[in-house]
Parts: structure tokens; C-alpha cells; sequence
């Protein structure tokens, strides 16, 4: 059968703009789709928005307007931030959406008869902003959520309960058994050690607390929780279903990547799974959490005022295209760690990978092709894939795909940098410049050749995180726009004439240049 690959990543609350830790998680996704892609041809990229429940609720009373109207609002910014960032997902599934809500039911109606929900008087601390009870003893000092620094609301309620206890055992035994399940595996602890705890949860609230949600089905006294409903979306939108499962879901169930935020993992690798375990569902193949974005080293929050927008980024450096903000990115963060944005570093780092050491090489390269050669590459300069920079070049292509199989963007990133550091120093060694003056004209000629094959490499390297620069240096070199694996063949780019003075163009031009102003407006 010919492989798959499905990913998906959470869906953001829509009771405010995206910001650029919203954006993080989607650049993330968005650049590992890409890459499959490349490899694939099976491949289906999920997003979407998490629209129900209190948080919602209070939003839109506190403006005045309807739930579904803030909605629809703040779905329009999200997806708008998405198109901006140039996300090629396939499908961006709303919670509100009609099939899905239908499915929930079907979910929640099945968890019934599977015995794994009962109804039970409870009094907990619920938190809005996380859409959960918290556990008291994971409060701070003077009991407020960790994460929201908000007391959390005590609320007795009778309320469906969902046997998590039950499949505490089962849970344990397959995460440790399946060691890519959960990534980067320094995670994993935390969430045996979460496991050892384990109650069951709440699974709906009463209308009366929460009416801006899901209906359970034959009880019109209750809504569903929040997070069941969310993370069904999963399957809901590759059309599951109970009895009539669509030809789509078949084909791409379990998924192979959910990359989520470290502070929502618990819900994906315990109340997630364990939902699946109760529909007799396959489950997902790894959990990638990340870290958190922050701003100049802080935390980002309303009350700081430091949120910032995919889009006063763009708009601050005069950039009508993503590619130097989800290169920064993708970038911004190690194996899963926290990544920081700040403005003087973005200027520094894209200017140094993207302008001086991609860019630059390619136009010198390219200069020295017209100056000596007409810009013409002849026969008696391609070189064969034993050269050094092409056993380079081969072994780079190999390690990124090793990088991205474990979802790491940012270290494929620094392998793709560090190359083109290599072909960079080699043009320096070899300093063609001096072959041309000592009319060693075949050597040179082969330099040059190596660079600009090289550069080939590098645009198909780099195309998931800078889709314009990739198809820009490809155009440079006179190449089709094809941005396949298939075509990582050393020996690609054709002997022929493939540029003249004219059409030498810079691919990314320095941020703060004339061209850019760093100035951030508003
Ligand atoms: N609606 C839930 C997720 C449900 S998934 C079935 C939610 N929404 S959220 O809007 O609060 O967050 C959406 C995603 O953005 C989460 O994965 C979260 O970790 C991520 N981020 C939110 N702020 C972030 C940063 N500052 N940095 C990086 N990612 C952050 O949780």
C-alpha cells in the first residue's frame, strides 16, 4: 500500500487573534508537511479552530455579541494569519461545523454504552483558561492556576464522568512499550508520573453553567466538555464514524504526527488515548509537544502587552512574503524546548542564513559564471557525484530526512546552514577567481559547478521553510520549479546557458536595508 502521512495540530481557541505563538505551532506543522511532501504523495495537513465552551462564552458576553458571531470573527483571523503564513494545510476543520458536532454525539453515546461514562455529584476548582479542573496541589502558593495565574472557579456540579481509571494500566504499558509515541521522550516521565495519579474526569457541565457547546445527547440538561469535543476533531474531520467510517479516515487513521504545545499534552497523551482505547480506535503514532514561544525572554500575556502578531511582523520589516519569518520560526527551537522571538535577533539571524550565506552565494556563484563563462555551464564541468561537496550533498539530504522523521525542523535547519557553510568555504579554498587569472579554466568552471549544483540542493533543502526563496533560486539557476526528493540527484542542472547579467537577482535582501525598515508600527 502506498504510504501515509497525516498530521495534525491543536486547534486554537478562538476568543482572540493569533499571535505568534499560535503562529509557532503552525509554521512547525506546515514546514514537516512540506517535507513529506516531498518524499510523499499521500500526505493530509489538519488544522483547525476549538470554538465551544466557557471561555468562548464569557468572550462574547463580555462584547456584547453572540458566541457564533465571535466565532466567526476571530475564525477569519486565524485563518487569514494562516494564509499569510503561507499554510498549506487541507483541511481546517471549525468545532461548530455541523458534521462534527453530529459525530461528538455519536462519540459520547458510544463512550455510554461502552460503560466508561457514569453521572456523579462533584465539587471541583475549574479553571476557564485552561477549559479544566485543576488539581489543587498544582496551584501556586496563593491558588491560582500556574499557567493562567487566575483563580479557578469552585463549582459543584452533577456531571458525566469518564472512567480514566480504568484504562490507567493499559495507558502505562503502551507508552512504555512504544518509545516514539510520546516526543521528545524527556516528556515522557511527566506524563507516567501523571498517570500514577489519575481520576476520572468530568465530561460534560450543566447547561446552565455552559450552554455555548455540544448538547449531550437524550440529556438536555447537559453540554459536553470542552476537550472531548476538541479532540475529536481528529477523526471527525476525515469523516469517522461509528458505523459508516469514510474511505478518507480508513486511509488515514491513526495519524502519524499530532504536534501540540507542551502545556496540552496531558489532555493528548492520557484523556485522548484513552478515548481512543474506549472506541477501540488505533492510536496516533508519536505526539510531538513543543515549547513555548516567548517575547524578548517573556512569557507573552495581554497584561504584559507583549503579544505580538504574525502579521506586525511581516508588516514591521516591510515583508510581503512569509519565508524569512517562518525560516526564523521553524528554527526558533530545539527538541521541543521553549524558542524565543525578538526582533534584533530575527533581523540577525535571517540576515546571516538566509541573505549572506544562501543568498550570497548563490549570486557570487552566478557572477563568476557570467564573468568567465558567458553564464554558461559546459559539458567538461559537471561533475560526477563522487566529488567532495556532492558525497556532502547526498549526506545532508539524508541526515535532514532523518530530522524531520523525528520532527526536527530546527535541527534540519542548522544541517541545511551548515552546508551551505561548507560550499561557502569550499568557494573560498578553491577561490575560483584565482583558477580564471591562472586560465585554469576547466577547474574553475567545475567550482562553479559544484556551488551552483550545491545551491540546487540547497533550494530543494530549504523550499518547506521558504517556499518563495526555494522557487526564486530555482528560476535563478534556470531550473523547473520542482521541488521533489526525486530530483536531490547530483549531476541535476544541465549543461547550457542559464543566466545572463541581467537576470541576476538577489533571492532574499538583507533586512534593514533600504529595502526594509525595522521600525515596529503600532
Ligand atoms: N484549544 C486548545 C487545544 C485543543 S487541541 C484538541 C488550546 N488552544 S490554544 O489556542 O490555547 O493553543 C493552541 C496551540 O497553540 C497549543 O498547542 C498551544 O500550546 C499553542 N500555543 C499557545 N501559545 C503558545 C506560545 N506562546 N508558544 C508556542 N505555542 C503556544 O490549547
Amino acid at each position: 500500500m502506498q504510504e501515509k502521512f497525516y498530521l495534525t495540530t491543536a486547534i486554537d481557541y478562538v476568543n482572540g487573534a493569533p499571535h505568534i505563538g499560535h503562529a509557532y505551532e503552525k509554521i512547525l506543522a506546515d514546514v514537516i508537511v512540506r517535507h513529506k511532501r516531498q518524499l510523499l504523495d499521500n500526505v493530509f495537513f489538519l488544522t483547525g479552530t476549538d470554538e465551544h465552551g466557557i471561555k468562548i462564552q464569557k468572550t462574547a458576553a463580555a462584547k456584547g455579541i453572540t458566541p457564533k458571531e465571535l466565532c466567526d470573527e476571530n475564525f477569519s483571523k486565524f485563518n487569514n494569519a494562516w494564509h499569510e503564513l503561507e499554510i498549506n494545510y487541507d483541511k481546517i476543520i471549525r468545532t461548530t461545523d455541523v458534521q462534527h458536532t453530529k459525530i461528538v454525539q455519536q462519540i459520547f453515546k458510544k463512550l455510554l454504552e461502552n460503560g466508561d461514562i457514569y453521572k456523579h455529584k462533584y465539587t471541583g476548582l475549574y479553571c476557564s483558561g485552561c477549559e479544566s479542573f485543576l488539581n489543587p496541589k498544582d496551584l501556586t502558593q496563593d491558588g491560582l492556576c500556574p499557567d493562567h495565574l487566575k483563580k479557578p472557579e469552585e463549582i459543584t456540579e452533577e456531571n458525566y464522568f469518564f472512567k480514566l481509571s480504568k484504562y490507567k494500566n493499559k495507558l502505562i504499558d503502551y507508552i512504555k512499550s512504544h518509545p516514539d509515541f510520546i516526543k521528545p521522550a524527556y516528556r515522557v516521565n511527566e506524563i507516567l508520573n501523571q498517570l500514577e495519579n489519575i481520576e476520572d474526569i468530568s465530561v460534560s457541565r450543566t447547561k446552565e453553567s455552559v450552554q455555548w457547546g455540544i448538547g449531550v445527547p437524550d440529556d438536555d440538561t447537559q453540554t459536553i466538555y470542552v476537550w472531548i469535543d476538541a479532540l475529536s476533531n481528529y477523526i471527525t474531520a476525515i469523516g469517522y464514524d461509528i458505523e459508516n467510517p469514510s474511505e478518507q479516515f480508513k486511509n488515514l487513521w491513526p495519524a502519524n504526527v499530532q504536534v501540540i504545545g507542551k502545556d496540552i499534552i496531558k489532555f493528548h497523551s492520557i484523556y485522548w488515548t484513552a478515548i481512543l482505547m474506549s472506541l477501540g480506535l488505533p492510536l496516533p503514532k508519536t505526539i510531538y509537544a513543543h515549547g513555548w514561544i516567548t517575547i524578548d525572554q517573556s512569557k507573552m500575556s495581554k497584561s504584559l502587552g507583549n503579544v505580538i502578531s504574525p502579521h506586525d511582523v511581516l508588516e514591521s520589516f516591510n515583508l510581503t512574503k512569509p519565508d524569512a519569518f517562518r525560516y526564523y520560526m521553524a528554527s526558533a527551537a530545539l527538541n521541543g524546548k521553549d524558542g524565543n522571538y525578538s526582533d534584533e535577533d530575527f533581523k540577525e539571524k535571517v540576515n546571516a542564513d538566509l541573505a549572506n550565506n544562501v543568498g550570497n552565494l548563490l549570486n557570487r556563484t552566478l557572477n563568476m559564471l557570467v564573468k568567465y563563462f558567458d553564464g554558461e555551464i559546459k559539458e567538461e564541468f559537471i561533475t560526477d557525484k563522487n566529488s567532495k561537496i556532492a558525497l556532502l550533498a547526498e549526506e545532508t539530504k539524508d541526515k535532514i530526512i532523518e530530522k524531520f522523521n523525528i520532527c526536527e525542523a530546527a535541527e534540519a535547519a542548522n544541517i541545511i546552514i551548515s552546508f551551505a557553510d561548507s560550499v561557502n568555504k569550499y568557494v573560498t579554498d578553491t577561490a575560483p577567481w584565482t583558477l580564471a587569472k591562472e586560465e585554469k579554466m576547466t577547474e574553475c568552471g567545475q567550482v562553479l559547478y559544484n556551488v551552483l549544483e550545491a545551491m540546487r540542493f540547497i533550494a530543494i533543502m530549504i523550499y518547506p521553510y521558504c517556499p518563495n526563496i526555494a522557487a526564486d533560486i530555482l528560476t535563478q539557476l534556470n531550473e523547473e520549479i520542482n521541488f521533489k526528493y526525486s530530483k536531490l540527484i547530483w549531476g541535476g542542472l544541465r549543461q547550457g546557458k542559464i543566466t545572463e547579467k541581467e537576470k541576476i537577482k538577489p533571492v532574499f535582501l538583507r533586512l534593514d536595508s533600504e529595502f526594509a525598515s525595522d521600525k515596529k508600527k503600532g
